[in-house]
């Protein structure tokens, strides 16, 4: 008697094949920032991210899913479960406060916080070795210094609004005891226990803010107020003002990191600086996207091991 494989049969078999090969292959390390899957556009983007191609691969996602903290949690976990680990960190994006019942934002950091300690989400350093390297990931909590205050990116800007009215976060977070509490040092320190790597160790940190005044540039390019002014589109807004904190790029090179992830700026880039590769890879927003401002996002996570 001769038995012949019905479509469905195959169709199994196919996917059996395709799940095995996805399984075997090594484990890589991806980067990603920035979804704000407020937008539709961004969420069909996510949903349609491989459920089998990164199934033995870890997720650095350096923050701003959303404010809407149900469709955070949501989004989370779709994009959990594409992976076999998912690391994070939330963005400013994530603990605004619109049209929800939190009694400040650090409170709605704790319940992001518990919710990816929960769902094996990892929200502290790990070690994973990768062939015959050791790595540690390590999320590095911070928030930006504004122009006041020591460790500031800021750098003048010809035309610049000094209130930065544009900046949403004046209006949408909320920190307790709004005019004492620091919410640079807080974070970090909330990273600070992590340990210093071992010296066999590759260490991959990752925030959300910026790290240092180089990375808001491109290439050799440095600060120039001149060249700024007649490249912009809103001269009175300063990223600078908003942009991260020195004490973050304190932090990693005490800890050792030879790469650094970031997100925020949404202007994907690439560039080594004193020895420490950073590299950001943000989705952005649909309309940037489209003005052609968020480069490289089109084939999904950027490999940045493993490949
Ligand atoms: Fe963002
Ligand atoms: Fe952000």
């Amino acid at each position: 008697m001769i038995f012949r494989e019905t479509p469905l049969e195959r169709k199994v078999k196919k996917v059996d094949f395709e799940c095995y090969a996805t399984y075997f292959h090594a484990m890589r390390v991806f980067i990603l920032s920035d979804v704000h899957v407020d937008f539709e556009e961004n969420r069909k983007w996510v949903q349609q991210l491989s459920d089998w191609d990164f199934k033995n691969d870890i997720l650095i996602l350096a923050g701003d899913i959303t404010h809407d903290f149900d469709l955070l949690r949501i989004w989370l976990l779709k994009i959990r479960r594409k992976f076999a680990e998912l690391f994070f960190v939330p963005g400013n994006h994530d603990l605004w406060i619109r049209g929800e019942d939190w009694a400040n934002s650090l409170e709605k950091f704790k319940a992001i916080m518990e919710f990816c300690r929960s769902n094996e989400i990892e929200v502290q350093a790990k070690v994973f070795t990768l062939g015959k390297e050791r790595i540690r990931i390590v999320p590095v909590f911070s928030w930006y210094n504004l122009q006041e205050e020591k460790d500031t990116l800021y750098l003048p800007k010809i035309g610049e609004d000094a209130t930065n009215r544009m900046w949403s976060d004046n209006y949408y977070v909320h920190w307790p005891e709004e005019n004492r509490f620091d919410p640079s040092a807080y974070f970090l320190e909330y990273s600070n226990h992590w340990q210093p790597a071992e010296s066999n160790e590759k260490i991959i940190t990752f925030s959300h803010f910026l790290p240092r005044h180089e990375v808001m540039f491109s290439g050799e390019m440095s600060y120039d107020p001149e060249r700024m002014r007649k490249h912009d589109r809103f001269p009175q807004f300063n990223f600078s003002r908003v942009a991260g904190s020195l004490k973050i790029d304190r932090f990693i090179r005490k800890l050792g990191a030879t790469i650094h992830i970031y997100g925020h700026q949404h202007i994907n880039r690439d560039k080594t600086v004193d020895g420490v590769r950073y590299l950001s890879h943000c989705l952005g927003y649909p309309e940037e996207r489209r003005r052609g401002m968020v480069k490289g996002i089109e084939n999904g996570p950027k490999v940045i091991m493993g490949d």
